[in-house]
């Protein structure tokens, strides 16, 4: 009998002849497929969304392997995973370029007030060409503080230093040989927030970065600051960012992530002009999305035929 395989959500990837003969495959909702007690599935691709959590794993039985769309995996009980002999996979390298790109991305606007004169634009506020509206933050040697440190970070740390020539600091649990060919230096949180001109998140979100940035934290960094977000949203605590944000402080926000997600389009957040929210596109990329698939499906079928994961998550701390 063919093992099971589902996906909860389609992706960009075209399941051919030979490929389903391999496995029974089907796409059902995540809050469909929960509805039921239990779920006949050997292999499960995921979204980020999807509430994997213990309760939620006890009604796949049978499951081998998840392979989750994304290189988070905060949404999956990894220790239940580890309990149950369950493979975790990700999809790490592959959306690396897509989501520093837009972190940069985000810099650039925020630091040019692109969100600000495109809103004063549409709402008929051009008063024709002036000589001190929407003026800008130069980057070249700005001071670049990036927390966590990984391949995303890495890889804004480069876009940075190679356009603008930024200095580079970074705070993770601990130093990283990546810092190295990068030159980038090890501040302690609270120094790397009270120093840097730009402060751009790439941590995981775990137990110990939920909240990183919290009111402490948001009151060391310089009032014209930008900060950006393209890891997750509850790094930051996101009532003690509007309440910096009340009180005049930052050049400019970036946030591709929020909490929660999606976030409600009467949001305070939304408010702010200096503000730029995008919906959780960081790796919205066509080419980059068909390699999610494709890692995820590769992950999937070299679980289910007993063989070693390409990229499964190693770290179950
Ligand atoms: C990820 O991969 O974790 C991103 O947040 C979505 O692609």
């Amino acid at each position: 009998m063919k093992k099971r395989l589902i996906f909860t959500h389609p992706l960009p990837l075209t399941i051919d002849h030979e490929m389903s003969q391999l496995f029974d495959i089907e796409t059902i909702p995540f809050e469909q497929l929960v509805k039921q007690d239990m779920i006949e599935a050997h292999g499960l691709i995921s979204i980020l969304s999807d509430d994997l959590s213990a309760t939620n794993l006890k009604k796949f039985p049978k499951l081998e392997v998840i392979a989750q769309y994304a290189v988070g995996f905060n949404n999956i009980d990894l220790l239940e995973c580890q309990k149950r002999g369950i493979t975790v996979c990700h999809t790490p390298d592959v959306l690396t370029q897509a989501t520093a790109d837009l972190a940069f991305a985000m810099l650039t606007s925020l630091a040019r007030k692109i969100p600000e004169a495109q809103k004063a634009a549409r709402d008929g506020q051009w008063r024709g060409w002036s000589a001190s509206d929407y003026l800008g933050k130069n980057l070249e040697g700005a001071q670049l503080g990036i927390i966590g440190l990984g391949e995303i970070g890495s890889a804004m740390a480069k876009l940075c230093q190679q356009s603008y020539a930024m200095d580079i600091f970074y705070h993770n649990t601990k130093p990283t040989p990546k810092a190295q060919a990068l030159g980038a230096k090890y501040l302690s949180l609270e120094e790397l927030c009270s120093t840097c001109d730009i402060i751009s998140l790439h941590t995981p979100l775990t137990t110990k970065t939920k909240h990183l940035i919290g009111a402490k934290e948001l009151s060391l960094m310089k009032p014209d600051a930008i900060l950006i977000n393209t890891a997750r949203g509850q790094v930051i605590d996101q009532k003690a960012l509007c309440e910096s944000l009340k009180q005049e402080k930052f050049f400019g926000v970036g946030l591709d992530v929020t909490t929660p997600e999606p976030l409600a389009a009467d949001h305070e957040l939304y408010q702010y002009s200096k503000v730029l929210i995008t919906p959780h596109i960081g790796s919205a990329q066509q080419q980059t999305r068909e390699n999610m698939a494709w890692l995820c499906w590769r992950n999937a079928q070299e679980v289910l035929e007993n063989r070693e994961a390409i990229t499964a998550v190693k770290d179950f701390s």
